[in-house]
């Protein structure tokens, strides 16, 4: 089978800045593949590369065996991008913009509005499809801005951070569209800040930092690697510690720590949400009574921590744009 992309030993530097230092990973046709780092990491690089609008300093990169290279225009036909900054016309209506992306891609006029009109329609923005776009939100640019990259049929699609800054609902949304997507067999490569993001939609996950990959796997892989999912509870009185652990045996995957002077139990689950409910069960019918009960699981920061054992700076700074506004 074919590889979506194949990239060996990829580097970057601008300058002294060294943005990909030996990055060598593929994916096969029809499979969705993460990029999950910090800001900074080196995965709006790679998806540049891949895309023909940046040059590797060294090491070669294939899409669908095509090199990015030698043949640019050829990789062009076939691949989508869509960005973290949407790149869309504020005062053009939402129709307008994914009509001018079909003129450009030299559809006959009639075809560019019947493809327009399918897209709209698909991303859930037929309402709005007449206003200009500076009405939108930024959950809805953001959608118009991934039917552009659609016009072409692309054989590839690439994402960079589809979600970064979006409040949950419209994250569901473009969650929905890349969904449906995937079914429809298109070969995706996206890149997120969030676990959470590449573990709802990837089929495999690199983790990148500085400009190398630290990690790759399966969600589950890389979630066992970092210790999976936890419940937390603390106890009323330490008397009832030899019931709860009892209690918990049933759930707990490894041994489950106890904090004596919080009275805090931690315990590592397969499954956090289905456990959970299984010992909220389990405690009432042993009539334990536990307090500030809660599941946790891997975040970003887990994944950094477990992968390099220290916290990296450039995180601090990586809140999407519009929440740290709010904190203002
Ligand atoms: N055009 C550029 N000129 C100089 N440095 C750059 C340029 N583009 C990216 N970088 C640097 O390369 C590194 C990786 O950036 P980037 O690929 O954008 O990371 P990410 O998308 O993971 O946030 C960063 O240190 C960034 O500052
Ligand atoms: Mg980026």
């Amino acid at each position: 089978m074919q590889h979506a992309f194949d990239l060996k030993d990829i580097t970057k530097h601008f300058g002294a800045v060294k943005a990909l230092n030996g990055v060598t990973l593929h994916s096969d046709e029809g499979k969705v593949f993460a990029l999950l780092g910090p800001n900074g990491a080196g995965k709006t690089t790679i998806v540049r590369i891949l895309s023909t609008l940046l040059e590797p300093s060294s090491g070669s990169a294939l899409v669908h065996g095509l090199d990015v290279v030698k043949k640019p225009k050829e990789v062009r036909e076939i691949i989508g991008l869509a960005g973290q900054y949407a790149a869309v016309d504020e005062f053009q209506t939402g129709f307008e913009n994914i009509y001018m992306v079909g003129l450009l891609y030299g559809l006959k006029r009639a075809d560019a509005r019947k493809r327009s009109h399918e897209l709209i329609e698909r991303l859930g923005l037929s309402k709005a499809a007449d206003r200009q776009v500076k009405t939108y939100s930024g959950g809805m640019r953001r959608r118009l801005d991934l039917g552009a990259s659609l016009v072409g049929q692309p054989k590839i699609l690439f994402l960079d951070e589809p979600t970064t800054g979006l409040d949950p609902g419209s994250r569901q949304s473009i969650w929905q569209i890349v969904h449906e997507l995937i079914d429809q067999g298109t070969s995706i490569l996206l890149t997120t800040q969030y676990l959470e993001e590449a573990d709802e939609l990837a089929d495999t996950i690199a983790v990148v930092d500085e400009g190398k990959v630290i990690a790759e796997g399966t969600s589950d892989q890389l979630k066992s690697r970092l210790g999976g999912d936890t419940i937390e509870f603390q106890l009323e009185s330490i008397k009832d510690l030899s019931s709860a652990e009892e209690v918990v045996k049933s759930v707990a995957k490894s041994s489950p720590d106890f904090n004596q002077d919080t009275l805090v139990m931690r315990i590592p689950v397969h499954n956090g949400s289905k456990d959970l409910m299984v010992l909220v069960e389990k405690l009432n019918r042993a009539k334990l009574n536990v307090n500030a009960l809660s599941l946790h699981r891997p975040s970003l920061d887990d994944v950094f921590l477990a992968l390099t054992g220290n916290r990296t700076q450039s995180q601090e700074s990586e809140q999407p744009k519009n929440k740290k506004r709010m904190k203002r």
